[in-house]
């Protein structure tokens, strides 16, 4: 049986014994790279798969004497993930904007899309220009402007990962907020999320390949007073994201959650949400947070919670009856 192959460092432990070149759209070659040797006493078998400025992780490990069909380096399929062109929506800012650098960094064409062109085009500049980052300046909470970013994940045959990211949090009572600012949270956290994620998974199911990642929240894990259209946007991308990551998971199609807990980013200040009493060891950075999503994305992880105090916190709240999770809530 093929298995993941953790911490194989010593790559000149493995001879090659199959090496061959397959075009990746865009006009470069990968490289996969099959070899064998032994790692740490144990004769092994080992594939990895190398793309321009990108050295992916190795795909599988066989102990040796398996001779199960599944096993054999003739069958080898290339089961990582690596991506050509990905869309990012709220590229302009905090946990977007840290993908769309991580991905860049690793060789993924970028099409960074927000309301906030400056923002955008100083981004595309600094990954690169033309030949790295694409600007698409959207108002997702405008039907038409998300029917445009559909438009281009169904016609552009390259785009193999869409990080639906954008979003934003309102704070206060639901009497008291304006209905524009609670339905605009809506349109842009539910039903952008949704559409994009839809147009994706259509074209991404027929060709057998690709990646959806959705952010969420552990805000969405109770019920919310204070933040409660936010709580319950949030709750619907978790759930939406893993029932799709069931349906398209055996089309080949990646679908990832990703729930993050309080992020330094411009979200709090946006949201007119006052953090200042939650302690240091709460917070992540983008960063760490983009780093994990991209990880976990590549490995087709169904939801992931960033951070062990996050993870405590959602392990603790889950199983809790309603009324408590909404006092722990309200604790925040
Ligand atoms: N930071 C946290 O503590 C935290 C915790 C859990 C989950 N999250 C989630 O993480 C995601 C990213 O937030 P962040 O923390 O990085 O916050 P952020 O720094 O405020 O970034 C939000 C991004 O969303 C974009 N956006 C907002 N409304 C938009 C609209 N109508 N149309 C297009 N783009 C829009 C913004 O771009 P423009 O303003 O330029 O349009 C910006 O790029 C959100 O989904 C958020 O709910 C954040």
């Amino acid at each position: 049986m093929w298995r993941p192959l953790k911490g194989l460092a010593a790559t000149d432990e493995i001879t090659p014994v199959i090496d061959r070149t397959h075009p990746l759209e865009g006009g470069s070659d990968a490289i996969s790279h099959v070899g064998e040797g032994h790692n740490r006493g144990t004769t092994v078998s080992t594939m990895w798969v190398v793309r321009p400025r990108c050295l992916h992780h190795e795909v599988g490990s066989r102990l040796a004497g398996d001779t199960s069909p599944g096993s054999q380096a003739a069958g080898l399929r290339e089961t990582t993930m690596t991506w050509n062109k990905a869309i990012v929506t709220g590229a302009s800012s905090g946990i977007g904007e840290a993908l769309a650098r991580r991905l860049a960094r690793d060789g993924t064409h970028v099409v960074l899309v927000a309301r906030t062109q400056s923002r955008l085009d100083a981004l595309a500049e600094e990954l690169g220009g033309s030949e790295q980052a694409t600007v698409l300046v959207a108002d997702l909470a405008d039907h038409d402007d998300v029917e445009k970013v559909a438009a281009l994940i169904d016609q552009d045959p390259h785009i193999d990962l869409v990080v639906n990211n954008a979003g934003f949090g309102v704070n206060g009572h639901v009497s008291e907020a304006s209905p524009q600012s609670q339905l605009s949270m809506i349109d842009v956290n539910v039903r952008c999320l949704t559409r994009l994620s839809q147009a994706a998974a259509a074209v991404m199911a027929e060709r057998g390949r690709g990646a959806i990642l959705n952010i969420s929240s552990v805000a969405g894990y109770a019920p919310s007073p204070e933040v409660a259209v936010y709580a319950a946007t949030k709750s619907y991308v978790t759930s939406f994201s893993q029932a799709l990551h069931s349906e398209l998971g055996p089309k080949g199609v990646h679908v990832t959650c990703v729930a993050p807990g309080f992020t330094r980013t411009e979200f709090q200040d946006r949201a007119d949400y006052d953090a200042s009493n939650i302690p240091d060891f709460m917070w992540q950075s983008a960063d760490e947070v983009a780093e994990i999503a991209l990880d976990a994305t590549a490995k087709n992880k169904g939801v992931v919670v960033p951070g062990l105090p996050n993870k405590l916190l959602v392990g603790a709240v889950k199983p809790l009856p309603s009324a408590l999770q909404r006092r722990i809530a309200e604790t925040f």
